[in-house]
C-alpha cells in the first residue's frame, strides 16, 4: 500500500447472514490513482459485494477499507454517504435511476448532493453550468436532445438507462469510478465505444476505475485484473509486480 492509494483493502472478510461460507475472505487490494482494474468471476462470486464494501454501502466483518486515505469504519453512515457523493461515481448493476426524473435530471443528482461535484462539473464544462456538463456526457453516450430533457428514465430501454447511469457516475469528476457490469445491456460496438469514453473521461479526471464485467473481450483492455472465486476459495490480488507486467500490455493508457 502506498500513502496516496485511492483504495486499500487489508485482510477484508465478509459474510452474508445465513450463508455458511464467507463471500470474501482475507482480501488484500490496492488501487493507485489512475489505475483501471477489471474484476471478473462467476455469478455469485462476490463482485457486487466487493464493490458495495468499497463504496461504503456494506461494512466488512474483518479487516479495513480505506478510500482516499479515509478509514470507512471511522465514519458514521451519514458521513459515508456524504463521502461517496463527493468522491465516488457508482454505476449500480440495476442502474438505480429515479424513474420519474428526466435523463438530465438523473445525471445531475450527484451535483445536488455534493457541492464539490457541482463545482467540478461546472469547471469541466468550461465554467458554464452543470447542465451543460450533463448534456455533454449524455451526448458522448449517444443520448441526444430531445430525449435527454423530455423523456423520463422509466421510459428508456435498458441500454439507454445504463448509459444515463454512467453519465451520472462521471459527472463532477469523482476520484473513483465503480462500475458494476455497466455494459451488460449494450451491443458489442456500443460496449467498445463505451469503454473508449470511460477510459477517456477517467484519464481527464485522473480517476481510478473499478470495472466488473463478464465480457472477456473487454477484460483484454484492462491493465489490471482480479478474478473472484466465490465463497469457497480465498481471493487475492495479484502482486503489484504482476500488475506492472500487465500494464505494459495495456492497449490504451489512462
Ligand atoms: N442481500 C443479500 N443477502 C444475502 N445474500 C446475498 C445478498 N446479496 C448477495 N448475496 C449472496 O452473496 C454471494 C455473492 O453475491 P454478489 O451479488 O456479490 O455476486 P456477483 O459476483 O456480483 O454475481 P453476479 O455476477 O450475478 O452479479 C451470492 O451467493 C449471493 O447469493
Ligand atoms: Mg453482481
Amino acid at each position: 500500500m502506498t500513502a496516496n492509494a485511492v483504495v486499500s483493502l487489508n485482510g477484508v472478510s465478509f459474510s452474508w447472514p445465513a450463508q455458511p461460507q464467507p463471500v470474501l475472505e482475507d482480501l488484500h487490494l490496492t488501487i493507485e490513482p489512475g489505475d483501471r482494474l477489471f474484476i471478473g468471476g462467476a455469478s455469485g462470486s462476490g463482485k457486487t459485494t466487493l464493490l458495495s464494501l468499497i463504496g461504503g454501502l456494506l461494512q466488512p466483518d474483518a479487516g479495513s477499507i480505506r478510500v482516499l486515505g479515509k478509514d470507512l469504519a471511522a465514519l458514521t453512515a451519514a458521513q459515508r454517504d456524504r463521502f461517496r457523493a463527493d468522491h465516488v461515481g457508482f454505476v449500480f448493476q440495476m442502474f438505480n435511476l429515479v424513474p420519474y426524473l428526466s435523463l438530465a435530471e438523473n445525471v445531475l443528482l450527484p451535483c445536488r448532493f455534493s457541492p464539490l461535484r457541482r463545482r467540478r462539473a461546472v469547471e469541466a464544462a468550461g465554467g458554464t453550468s452543470t447542465s451543460a456538463e450533463a448534456e455533454r456526457l449524455l451526448r458522448r453516450l449517444q443520448l441526444e436532445e430531445p430525449l435527454i430533457h423530455q423523456r423520463r428514465a422509466s421510459e428508456l430501454s435498458a441500454g439507454q438507462q445504463q448509459r444515463v447511469a454512467v453519465a451520472r457516475a462521471l459527472i463532477g469528476r469523482p476520484e473513483l469510478i465503480i462500475a458494476d457490469e455497466p455494459t451488460s445491456a449494450l451491443d458489442p460496438a456500443a460496449s467498445e465505444r463505451f469503454i473508449d469514453l470511460l477510459f477517456e473521461e477517467c484519464a481527464k479526471a485522473g480517476a481510478s476505475l473499478l470495472f466488473v464485467s463478464h465480457d472477456s473481450d473487454l477484460e483484454e483492455r484492462f491493465p489490471r485484473r482480479l478474478g473472484l472465486r466465490g465463497p469457497h476459495e480465498q481471493s487475492r490480488m495479484q502482486s503489484r509486480m504482476q500488475s506492472r507486467m500487465q500494464s505494459r500490455k495495456a492497449a490504451i493508457p489512462c
